[in-house]
């Protein structure tokens, strides 16, 4: 029997993974940073390494991510796929993030290139923005003042479901059809900030808009709510990006890998209305 080591496995896209793998017979293990409390999970914190050893001896397959928070993503995934690779491990699916491969000193893109050179069988996926963030980190303003506050101006997104991550992520980790190959993934609509509010103005029933701010206001509120700078200036750095247009791209992987069609932005804010109603 296959067992998979997840890493984040109490997170968004870890959760929904674990639970799919389960259910195909797997038997997982889920990395959790704090003290285990349930069956399966394991003690291990990327940051540090510890326990990185222990909870990958005797796996077959490594899903790796980085917790947010961290701007040098190379510094926990590199470690973590060299030990990996010394315990043994077959595959890797590596989560990174769609424009990460624009330059090859990009934090996440040295992780990527790390395990593409690393003989292991792998699998990247790099996701677009996640519809996931209205419901949590741009969550409070629309709490407080019914706005969502980005300064993205108009530019588009095809923002994508964490559910379709998992889902993407499960498949590549229960076969090999798509082995040693990136993938970008995205939804398959582009909306742009005003769009997003609109829908979720119908899905929660309350009026919810979209406020272009400047970056340095950001910035202030992104420190003020105790981010660290580095993490906060990366943030700022792929919001810039946004704003200049690279999250329109809308790709057919999840289409491809799955055999469905992505889920839809009204969808999701249906689903998720009870966070903003
Ligand atoms: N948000 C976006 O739009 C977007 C777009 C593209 C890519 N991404 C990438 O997506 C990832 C986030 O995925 P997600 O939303 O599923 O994450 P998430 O829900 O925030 O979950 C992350 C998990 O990591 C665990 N964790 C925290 N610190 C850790 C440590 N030091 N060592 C090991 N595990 C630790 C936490 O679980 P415990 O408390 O149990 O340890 C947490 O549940 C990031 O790598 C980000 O770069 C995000």
């Amino acid at each position: 029997m296959t067992t998979t080591l997840v890493i984040g496995a109490n997170g968004q896209i870890g959760s929904a993974l674990a639970q799919l793998l389960e259910q195909q017979g797997q038997t997982v293990r889920r990395a959790t940073s704090r003290t285990p409390s349930q069956p399966g999970e394991v003690q291990l914190n990327l940051a540090t390494g510890e326990g990185l050893a222990a909870a990958l001896a005797g796996v077959d397959q490594l899903f790796l991510m980085t917790p947010p928070g961290y701007a040098q993503h190379h510094e926990l995934l590199i470690p973590a796929i060299d030990a990996a690779q010394a315990a043994g491990v077959r595959k890797v699916v590596l989560l990174s993030a769609m424009g990460a491969n624009a330059d090859d000193n990009i934090p996440l893109r040295r992780a990527e290139l790390h395990l593409e050179r690393s003989g292991l069988a792998w699998n990247v996926i790099r996701p677009n923005w996640f519809m996931q963030n209205f419901h949590t980190f741009w969550l409070h303003g629309i709490q407080a003042q019914g706005q969502i506050f980005l300064p993205v101006g108009d530019a588009k997104g095809s923002f994508i479901d964490t559910r379709d991550i998992a889902a993407v992520a499960a498949k590549l980790l229960s076969s090999d059809d798509f082995v040693n190959a990136a993938h970008d993934l995205t939804g398959s609509e582009t909306l742009d900030h005003t769009q997003v509010a609109a829908l979720l103005t119908h899905a929660a029933g309350r009026p919810i808009g979209y406020t272009d701010i400047p970056e340095d206001a950001l910035r202030q509120g992104l420190l003020g709510a105790g981010l660290p700078a580095d993490y906060t200036e990366f943030l700022l750095v792929i919001l810039g990006a946004f704003k200049a247009g690279y999250a329109e791209r809308v790709t057919d992987a999840v289409q491809r890998i799955l055999g469905r069609a992505p889920i839809r932005f009204e969808q999701y804010a249906q689903e998720f209305r009870t966070h903003w109603a």
